[in-house]
């Protein structure tokens, strides 16, 4: 336990003046309680400002957050604090938020409930959409600059609306099966219910403390939120976000563990995670299973990353440790084959497709300047290909011969290479912004148009022809990160990951 806030006061007053010693913890909780907990919360989960807990920080380097804590953050309510505190009073601030505390905050099925905010009851809104559209062709931009998403016509690529999200979103945003409405998780763990053709929120719920995305069910009843803290997955009633269930994430001797990702597999009518502190892979049937009971899956090794072949009875999955790859038969509920995958493949930014007559599966690597082509019959690398550098995202449509993959990390991140499907060589070499991250495509439905992302504070969304490669558009953004069209998520293209 902490010591008591009420020896503090008396602590300082015996020493004479503020002493900061970054080793005093107690004068540091101290601190925290009288200039940060009303915005942050006592216990570091997040009230009006985020979350300070060292999940939720996994993203924001120690010195960055010292200079936030210093200067505070332009037009934003995060006040400076240079002036209020010394120099290693800052610091040993910056040390408390990546510490975890000593006892792990609960968050119950009370909390989710209490948290629950409905803005426009189920069937409040009217059904029209209040603009002229094709509403399959609809984009969600998101905007993690100034937390923001951007609504985007397909057609024009004029933006419709632009507005607000919660701080730091996290896993790609989520569509209802008829595309009029959108689920966005953030870092936090609030989930969001937004209506896309009124263009407003109409629910809100804290599902966790901190999440890694969100998944919904092919029937659009439910969402399932995949956590780090607590150790648990939360079923959702799509309606209105109320909480169904809470699975706690356990083996059976009671060893917990975080949760990668969770998806959702439609032919199967599951859900399926991925755990990070446990070599299992959860299944669980959200139709005639109303207790949602867990089908556990026992794996060699920790999948932390995978991805599932069309017809969801595979499922390919890469360990953190090692160079193999597993292909987990999904009806067997067992490992059939090993796949030789060197470095870090990105698995669940796969894309799959038909080459010389075999579907192969196309992934980059987290690690590597690297792509492995893998025939899905023998599940054998039947090709690898030399990248710029390592690359995060990788995009097609079934109606384009090729594939963009970006380099996300080192010096060559601001090039994007494109792939002819046919020859599984790269046959272009984009440089939209130089010195800008040029990342994530994203195909317009009939896959004319690609657009990309300039990750930048001072960035865009840039339109290219698919076949020619000729810059059709650039529409300014503040550091876009995921696009998702409408049709090819709701129709789970084989060109884009769901
Ligand atoms: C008046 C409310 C308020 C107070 C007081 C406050 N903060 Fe903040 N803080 C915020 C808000 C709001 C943000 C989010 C800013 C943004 O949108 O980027 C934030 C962001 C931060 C971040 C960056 C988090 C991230 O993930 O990017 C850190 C670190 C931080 N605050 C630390 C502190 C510390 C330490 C204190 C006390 C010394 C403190 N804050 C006091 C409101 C506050």
């Amino acid at each position: 336990m902490y010591k008591s806030l009420l020896t503090f006061p008396l602590w300082v007053a015996l020493l004479g003046a503020p002493v900061a010693s970054a080793t005093d913890a107690a004068n540091t909780e101290g601190l925290f309680k009288e200039h940060c907990a009303g915005c942050h919360g006592t216990t570091r989960t997040g009230a009006m400002g985020p979350a300070l807990l060292p999940e939720n920080l996994s993203r924001l380097r120690k010195k960055e957050a010292i200079e936030v804590i210093g200067h505070g953050r332009a037009a934003t309510q995060m006040p400076a604090f240079s002036e209020k505190l010394t120099t290693a009073q800052i610091a040993s601030l910056a040390d408390l938020i990546y510490t975890a505390p000593p006892v792990s905050p609960a968050w119950t099925i009370d909390d989710i409930r209490t948290s629950q905010v409905i803005y426009h009851p189920e069937g409040s809104l009217p059904d029209k959409p209040k603009y002229q559209a094709d509403l399959q062709n609809l984009f969600i931009v998101v905007e993690l600059g100034d937390h923001s998403a951007t609504l985007l016509n397909g057609d024009t690529f004029e933006p419709i609306h632009r507005f607000k999200t919660r701080f730091a979103l996290h896993g790609g945003p989520k569509y209802s099966p008829d595309g009029r409405y959108v689920y966005f998780a953030s870092r936090d763990g609030w989930i969001s219910k937004y209506d896309i053709y009124n263009m407003e929120f109409v629910a809100e719920v804290r599902a966790a403390i901190n999440t890694r995305n969100l998944a919904v069910s092919y029937d659009g009843k439910y969402a399932i939120v995949g956590n780090y803290l607590p150790h648990n997955l939360v079923i959702l009633d799509t309606r209105d976000l109320s909480p169904v269930k809470v699975i706690n994430v356990e083996d059976e001797a009671g060893t917990s563990s975080r949760v990668s990702a969770v998806y959702t597999a439609p032919p199967r009518q599951s859900f399926i995670a991925a755990l990070k502190d446990l070599k299992e892979v959860w299944e669980i049937p959200y139709d005639n299973n109303p207790e949602f009971k867990v089908r556990r899956i026992k794996v060699d090794d920790y999948l932390d990353d995978f991805f599932f072949d069309p017809s969801y009875k595979h499922l390919i999955g890469a360990s953190r440790d090692s160079d193999d790859g597993q292909v987990v038969d999904m009806d067997a509920g067992k490992k059939t084959h090993t796949v030789d995958l060197a470095g870090m493949p990105h698995l669940g930014s796969g894309i799959t497709w038909e080459y010389q007559g075999k579907p192969i599966l196309a992934t980059p690597n987290l690690k590597e300047g690297q792509i492995s082509f893998i025939d899905m019959t023998t599940w054998k690398v039947i090709k690898r290909i030399e990248t710029k550098g390592p690359g995060f995202f990788m995009r097609s449509h079934e109606n384009t011969p090729y594939a963009w993959v970006d380099v996300f990390f080192g010096p060559n991140k601001d090039l994007m290479h494109i792939i002819d499907k046919r020859t599984l060589e790269i046959v272009k070499t984009l440089q939209p912004a130089p010195g800008k991250t040029a990342a994530h495509v994203e195909f317009t439905q009939d896959g004319k148009y690609a657009l990309m992302s300039i990750w930048d504070m001072d960035g865009a969304v840039v339109v290219y022809d698919a076949n020619t490669f000729e810059e059709i558009k650039r529409i300014p953004m503040k550091k876009p990160s995921g696009k998702y069209n409408v049709f090819n998520k709701t129709t789970y293209s084989r060109g884009t990951s769901h």
